[in-house]
């Protein structure tokens, strides 16, 4: 038999075919079988334990200004957004403004977009929403500032453009505020697909955007801008003369010096300050906020979130 190349070709390269179609077949079948697994039991957020705790019963570390991403005095964080996810912070402040060349648009500056520029809040979005693609059992807090008064319509035009808003958990009481032992556990925010929450610190209006919840009906704060490193106070900043209960709270752990009236960030002491224990540590200044308000803080923000052990102290403020 004179054998035919061009039939072997056709035979080998049918097999080829073939042979990916059904991986890929199989692959949708066990990644789906997978998925499911995960969602009813495992893991959510890293650990078993999380699946069960309510939402408002967790502690974040976050980081603050997570978008400022770089060497220079005005820059908040070491390592990128994909980079600050992949080793653990669940919770991203960010601050938006107007770029300066096209008032349409929402880029996330600093104070100023002469002084920092980050880029397009949409790139931000579209970055946590492909690593929400490919990390399915975790949920994400996404904390935003609202620094020009911008419409919150504009904030939901940007969402709905990153392709983001699919994940964006909306509370059943809405328009009134979700009460702080109604949230649904990690677990089932997981199962449900809402794996995004979402604050604006002002200008939010959950009749007009249903997904971007208002900061301050949910949240108090303690100081920012803190210049004295042992963090000796846990005082309700904003918003003035809020009561504590009923709302979860955020911790403003970044240090940062005054260099003639301007504030910067504390590099040079950003170890300690994110020490899980220690003078003028998370776990120190989380313990003083403990036990003023007889719970642990729901978030704690941080500048450079790769210093010091922040995780372990996340770890610590969970009962891990
Ligand atoms: C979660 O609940 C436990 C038990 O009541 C409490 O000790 C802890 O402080 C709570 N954490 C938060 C963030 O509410």
């Amino acid at each position: 038999m004179n054998p035919n190349p061009m039939a072997l070709v056709r035979i080998l390269f049918g097999t080829l075919l073939l042979v990916p179609t059904s991986w890929g077949a199989l692959e949708v079948g066990s990644l789906r079988a997978r998925d499911s697994a995960d969602a009813t039991a495992s893991t959510c957020n890293g650990r078993a334990e999380y699946c069960d705790r309510s939402y408002s019963n967790v502690t974040f570390v976050g980081s603050h200004d997570s978008a400022f991403v770089g060497e220079l005095p005005q820059q908040n964080q070491n390592i990128d957004i994909k980079a600050q996810l992949d080793m653990g912070v669940r919770f991203l402040q960010a601050q938006t403004h107007h770029s300066i060349l096209d008032d349409k648009v929402l880029e996330l500056c600093h104070t100023s977009c002469f002084l920092e520029d980050a880029g397009r809040l949409e790139s931000f979005l579209s970055t946590v929403k492909d690593w929400l693609d490919s990390n399915a059992n975790e949920v994400v807090t996404l904390l935003l500032t609202n620094g020009d008064s911008v419409d919150i319509t504009e904030f939901g035009d940007t969402f709905s453009s990153s392709g983001i808003t699919d994940y964006a958990f909306v509370p059943s009481s809405n328009p009134d505020t979700l009460a702080i032992d109604k949230w649904p556990t990690i677990g089932e925010l997981i199962l449900s697909g809402k794996r995004l929450v979402v604050f604006l610190d002002y200008g939010a209006d959950v009749k007009k955007v249903d997904y971007i919840l208002d900061e301050f009906a949910y949240y108090f704060e303690t100081a920012y801008d803190v210049t004295d490193s042992s963090f000796s106070s846990c005082a309700i900043d904003r918003p003035s003369g809020a009561s504590a209960s009923g709302r979860m709270y955020i911790v403003n752990h970044f240090l940062d010096v005054d260099i003639f009236g301007v504030k910067i960030p504390d590099r040079k002491h950003a170890g300690e300050t994110n020490a899980a224990t220690g003078d003028g540590s998370i776990g120190a200044q989380a313990s003083l906020c403990e036990g003023l308000y007889d719970r642990a803080p729901n978030a704690i923000l941080l500048d450079f979130v790769d210093k010091g052990d922040a995780i372990n102290a996340q770890n610590d403020l969970n009962g891990f």
